[in-house]
């Protein structure tokens, strides 16, 4: 049985006793054409609720490695699986009552693309070969959990519409618990200097922005030129990538502003 390495001030049982989908049922909806919603905030939405629903399709690469053999892990992927759905579905909801239906998402019909299986595949025997996989799916977690958050801060600040901000509000509530999460558990994996290192050549050499999988590489450049552009912009990018760089090994590291740069 793994060893429980709970991280001293992340309460699990409070984390799970507390999840559960976002309520809605207080989101004013019939409100939500009285406001405009400016056309790169329907675009961005269109991304992220396009990835909040793909979370699945994640999880079952996370299936085939050693993540799920570590019991609080387990746990919390669970949860987190169940919340991150109903982002999904809570935005979905947004752009109907905006006018905007999301279509149906496309099914792959046959195999998956073979980059896509390459990429599971190596995933994969990454875990089997090495102890320490869970320190890169910690911190990679963490990267992506602080930088959705930033995202939806920065989308209520751009977009400026009041039944958007208060359902991303709810969101971010979500949002900033799987971060912690993540965060606690990478600090602890990080703290063995050869797992730090293997982490951050890892992420250094394969972190792109959430979504970049998925989506075309026009939608990421947008979705990152819409929110991290501009003064506001990049200092919240900047703050992503201060918090990244306490973790043990991880000092120098650039991210998303290294994205931004190389890609804008
Ligand atoms: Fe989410
Ligand atoms: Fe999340």
């Amino acid at each position: 049985m793994a060893a429980r390495i709970a991280p001293p001030d992340f309460d699990l049982d409070a984390y799970v006793a507390r999840s559960g989908a976002l309520d809605l049922s207080e989101i004013p909806w019939d409100d939500v054409p009285r406001h405009p919603v400016p056309a790169g905030a329907l675009r961005t939405l269109r991304y992220m609720q396009d990835i909040e629903s793909h979370t699945i399709v994640y999880l079952r690469e996370l299936l085939a490695t050693r993540a799920i053999d570590d019991p609080e892990v387990a746990t919390f992927l669970a949860c987190w699986l169940y919340e991150e759905t109903f982002h999904g579905i809570a935005i979905r909801r947004f752009l109907e009552a905006a006018g905007q239906p999301v279509g149906p998402r496309a099914r792959p019909r046959g195999q998956e693309p073979l980059a896509k299986r390459v990429e599971a595949a190596a995933v994969a025997a990454l875990s089997k070969l090495w102890p320490d996989f869970c320190a890169l799916h910690m911190t990679w977690g963490a990267i992506n959990e602080l930088s959705t958050l930033t995202a939806y801060r920065r989308l209520a600040d751009v977009a400026a519409h009041p039944v958007l901000e208060d359902l991303l509000a709810r969101i971010m509530r979500d949002e900033s618990r799987h971060f912690f999460f993540y965060y606690r558990q990478a600090e602890i994996r990080l703290a063995n200097p050869a797992a730090a290192r293997v982490t951050r050549l890892l992420v250094e050499r394969f972190w792109a922005p959430v979504g970049s999988g998925e989506q075309p590489r026009d939608e990421v450049r947008f979705l990152v030129d819409y929110l991290f552009t501009g003064a506001d912009g990049r200092a919240a990018a900047r703050k992503v990538d201060d918090t990244i760089r306490r973790l043990p090994g991880f000092r120098t590291v650039r991210l998303l502003e290294g994205w931004i740069d190389r890609c804008s």
